[in-house]
């Protein structure tokens, strides 16, 4: 367990650890004044960018002595922080208090060589772990705890959503099951960081981030890694070094247009990913989309990949959903609790198309709570009005600026429970009307649709454009008939587990399709689902013909 591996790490450090935990626990007051704020988004990813930096990967035996492991890795420096986890074999993530024991166990690890195969040196801070015949002793070699990376089975989860005193703790259930972990999180970044190592060869300036749902606080396990490579540190800061007389300029190989740039840029880089990236699997240039991508799967953390540059607005929208994201627990309850029932009534789907995205939905269910009342969050509108003057950001003359202190932020004074909320957004949009309303959450208003878009969700920042372009009419319709469906079998199914009834209940219910006795009423949503999966799987087919424009090619 978590604790053993504790335990052994602490045995190994011996008096050290100890000491150092006692005096992280007598913190000074500046460390309390910062724990007892909440931290910026910023923040949080710089503290985390620089964690990664000091990690490191390791594929392991299945069996082996953790006691052993660490006291090996220790000769290299103190360790922070360790876990292990099962993807394509054994990993364990390894956390060093200092950077500088990378380089010294780098310098202690040899080449392997293959009898068919020639390695390519490219030296990563990804190794593999073997076990000297001699050291292999079996009793000191245990099964390794394993942190989980994907979320339970579903009927694992139903069976626990049914135990559950109510709607509200089965929705804190659901998230607590899907919610990305601490080690999950740490793995995310580190594999951004190894990126980093790759790109750094050629543009030692750049950063590689995690943006979308990694970071934005409503990431679920197994959701994709989207990765930003900013190249903006590299153009460096002109008006600085244009002092005196001279003028230095670099000489530089130049692009007709910034999307060409990107373009240049993004193709060598995942020629290097393909190459030297230990792991990384299926490279695919998609470079013609509206905004240009490299994807591919990192097999090691088992990550599906989105690399993209320039892609700056979609870090700000990632900013702005971790700030509403944390301002109420109410918001990511619930947040987690629609996207889990869109999953499960295959609203949603992995599989790029006219679907409803998690994107859309999650803004769908921001609007919502933004219409309360009184609200349960501020418009984006009122978060701009309380920026300070750090806060300022135009993108490509687009208006990105909102409030990145939360703790500026007055919480709210609505009470309701999370059972009426859900109950009250499946019928808000069971009864929305999509033909003309528009979704707007600079204003938290609805507004007339400026096109004919069958959903209409303006983007926040780039305010002519859909974020929902993609969805079409059929899409609407079973969003629509399912919200209804299964708001009334909320209403009608029972409000809490009941001893005399095996029936799933609240949020179980309506995660199934046509459990309740409704008379009918769900047999009719199942024949709309069936054939609605019938037609989604042609226009998947359909779409997936034009692969060049499938991931933002639809706004
Ligand atoms: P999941 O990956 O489904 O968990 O959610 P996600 O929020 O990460 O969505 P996705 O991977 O599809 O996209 C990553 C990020 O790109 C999002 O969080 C947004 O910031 C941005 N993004 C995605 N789709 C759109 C879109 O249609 N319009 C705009 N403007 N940004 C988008
Ligand atoms: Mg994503």
């Amino acid at each position: 367990t978590g604790t053993a591996a504790a335990t052994a790490e602490t045995e190994h450090l011996g008096g050290e650890a100890v000491v150092a935990a006692a005096a992280e626990k007598l913190c000074t007051s500046a460390d309390s004044e910062v724990s007892s704020r909440k931290k910026t988004f910023s923040e949080v990813q710089a503290e985390r960018k620089e964690q990664a930096k000091r990690m490191v990967l390791i594929n392991c035996p299945v069996k082996m002595s953790e006691k052993k492991f660490l006291q090996y890795l220790s000769l290299h420096g103190k360790i922070e922080n360790h876990f292990f986890y099962e993807s394509f074999g054994t990993f364990a993530v390894v956390e060093f208090s200092n950077g500088d024991s990378i380089a010294s166990l780098q310098d202690a690890t040899s080449i392997q060589r293959f009898r068919d195969e020639y390695p390519i040196p490219f030296k990563t801070r990804h190794f593999t772990l073997t076990l000297k015949k001699l050291s292999r002793q079996p009793d000191d070699q245990r099964l390794l705890h394993h942190h989980k990376q994907s979320t339970i089975p579903t009927s694992d989860l139903l069976q626990k959503l049914c135990r559950a005193n109510n709607v509200s703790d089965q929705l804190n259930m659901v998230m607590d099951e899907c919610q990305l972990t601490e080690e999950n999180t740490k793995l995310r970044f580190l594999t951004c960081s190894l990126i980093q190592d790759i790109v750094g060869a050629y543009f030692p300036d750049s950063t590689v981030k995690p943006f979308g749902s990694s970071v934005n606080s409503f990431g679920r396990l197994g959701c994709d890694l989207d990765i930003f490579l900013d190249l903006d540190e590299t153009k460096g800061d002109n008006t600085r070094r244009k002092t005196g007389h001279i003028n230095m300029e670099y000489q530089m190989k130049r692009a007709s247009s910034e999307r060409i740039a990107t373009q240049k840029i993004l193709s060598v880089v995942s020629e290097c990913i393909d190459n030297f990236g230990p792991g990384c699997v299926g490279v695919q240039k998609i470079l013609n989309a509206r905004v240009p991508l490299v994807k591919f799967s990192h097999q090691p953390s088992g990550f599906q990949c989105d690399l993209t540059a320039n892609n700056r607005i979609a870090i700000r929208s990632s900013e702005l959903l971790y700030i509403y994201g944390n301002l109420d627990s109410r918001v990511r309850a619930l947040v987690f609790g629609v996207r889990c029932w869109d999953r499960e009534r295959k609203i949603t789907s992995r599989i790029p198309g006219p679907w409803i995205t998690n994107f859309s939905l999650t803004m769908m269910v921001l609007f919502f709570l933004q219409k309360r009342n009184p609200p349960i969050i501020p418009t984006l509108g009122q978060l701009k009005n309380l920026a300070g003057a750090g806060d300022n950001h135009i993108i490509d003359g687009h208006d990105c600026t909102f409030v990145s202190d939360l703790n500026k932020i007055k919480p709210t004074e609505n009470t309701e429970t999370l059972d009426v909320l859900l109950n009250d957004f499946l019928e808000y949009f069971g009864n929305f009307d999509f033909s003309k309303n528009s979704i707007n959450l600079r204003t938290g208003k609805m507004q007339n649709k400026p096109e004919s878009s069958p959903l209409f969700i303006q983007n926040p920042f780039e305010q002519t454009l859909n974020i929902s372009k993609n969805v079409d009419q059929t899409q609407v319709k079973r969003f629509v008939t399912l919200a209804r469906d299964s708001a009334w079998i909320l209403q009608q199914g029972e409000k809490g587990p009941s001893s005399h009834s095996s029936q799933p209940w609240g949020m179980a219910a309506i995660l199934l399709a046509a459990t309740t006795n409704d008379g009918g009423k769900s047999k009719t949503a199942a024949r709309v689902q069936k054939s609605a999966r019938i037609k989604n799987l042609l226009d998947s087919l359909t779409f997936n013909l034009n692969t060049q424009k499938r991931t933002f090619g639809t706004q």
